[in-house]
Formats: structure tokens, sequence, C-alpha cells
């Protein structure tokens, strides 16, 4: 229970998630390709995300609540959900490293249904299918979202 709200305040509320984004200095964020390829990134997203994630960006029934397990389903990534709550370098990081290490790396102990992806795509990949992703959200989501990558980026120097 403990985990669960944690991992609540880690990723629901938007003050502990930007605590938690300014911790992010020095995390795996890549550099990414300088055009997105959103075909690719919509094939890719079918290959290795929508098992979970839904064909549509819908997650999984009852996302906010943990399964039997204790371990959270996985939520929609259409603006319904809460992935354009994060920098792109959160969501990078949550891809390529896993749940589980990207917050073990923020210092929660959490046993996250989010596996890594970082040896079976590419940085250039993970960042097409996070570009794919963000393709179709609504304007006022994609703003926010962006807004919030170039504050984070700002504050890293970067
Ligand atoms: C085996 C099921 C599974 C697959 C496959 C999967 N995910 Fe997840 N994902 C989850 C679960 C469960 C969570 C929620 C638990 C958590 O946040 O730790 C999650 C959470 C996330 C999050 C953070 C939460 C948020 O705010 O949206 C991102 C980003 C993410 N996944 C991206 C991806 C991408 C991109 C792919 C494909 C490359 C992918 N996932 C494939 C299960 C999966």
């Amino acid at each position: 229970m403990r985990k669960y709200l944690l991992l609540s305040a880690v990723l629901l509320s938007g003050a502990a998630a930007s605590a938690w984004l300014m911790t992010q200095a020095g995390a795996e964020t890549s550099a990414r390709p300088e055009s997105a390829d959103l075909g690719q990134g919509e094939k890719l997203y079918q290959s290795y995300c929508a098992s979970c994630h839904g064909a549509n960006l819908e997650g999984q029934p009852d996302w906010r609540s943990p399964g039997p397990d204790g371990a959270l389903p996985a939520p929609p990534h259409d603006e319904t959900g809460h992935t354009w709550h994060h920098s792109d370098s959160v969501l990078f990081d949550y891809t390529k490293l896993g749940g589980k290490a990207a917050l073990a790396a923020q210092g929660v102990d959490f046993e996250s249904g989010m596996p890594g992806f970082g040896d079976q795509l590419s940085d250039d990949q993970i960042w097409n299918i996070l570009a794919y992703i963000k393709s179709t959200w609504p304007d006022r989501q994609r703003q926010i979202q962006a807004e919030r990558s170039a504050a984070e980026a700002q504050r890293e120097g970067n």
C-alpha cells in the first residue's frame, strides 16, 4: 500500500511530480533525432507497447487501481491518462530503463509492471514512439507537455 501511495504521489500529483522532475538531472536522456519518424513510431508502438497500453492508447481497464498482485495496470497514453503530465526526459527514461529502474534512480523502490526497452529499441526508436504518442494528443495537452519539457531542459542546462 505504501509503495502504491508513493508512486501515486510521484505520478499523479503535480507538485510531487515537479519535485521529482527537478531531481532528473544526470538521467540517461539522450539527444533526440532532429525530426521524428511518426510512421516508424506508430509501427513500433503497435509491436512493443500496444499489448499493454492498448492499440488505441486506451490503457488497461481500471488502470488507476492496483491489481491483485499490487501492481498497477498499464495507463492509457492518450489524453485521458497522465503521460502528457511528464516531461520528455521522464518519458524517455521510463521507456528505456523500465519503471523499476527509473524510479530506483529517484530513490523510490517500486515493483513496476513497465518493462525497460533499452536492449530492444534504440534511443531514436524510443523518441519516435514518444513522438507518435504525442502526435495523438489534442493541442492543449501537447502544449502543456512541451512547455514542461522545455522548462526542465532549461533547468538542466541543455
Ligand atoms: C508488459 C506490459 C507493458 C508493455 C509492453 C509496455 N508497458 Fe508501459 N507501462 C506498463 C505499466 C503496467 C505501467 C504502469 C506502472 C508504472 O508506471 O510503473 C506503464 C507505464 C508506462 C509509462 C509511465 C506512465 C505514464 O505516465 O504514462 C510510460 C511512459 C510507458 N509505460 C511507456 C511505454 C512504451 C513507450 C512502451 C512500448 C515501447 C510500453 N510502455 C510498453 C506496462 C507496459
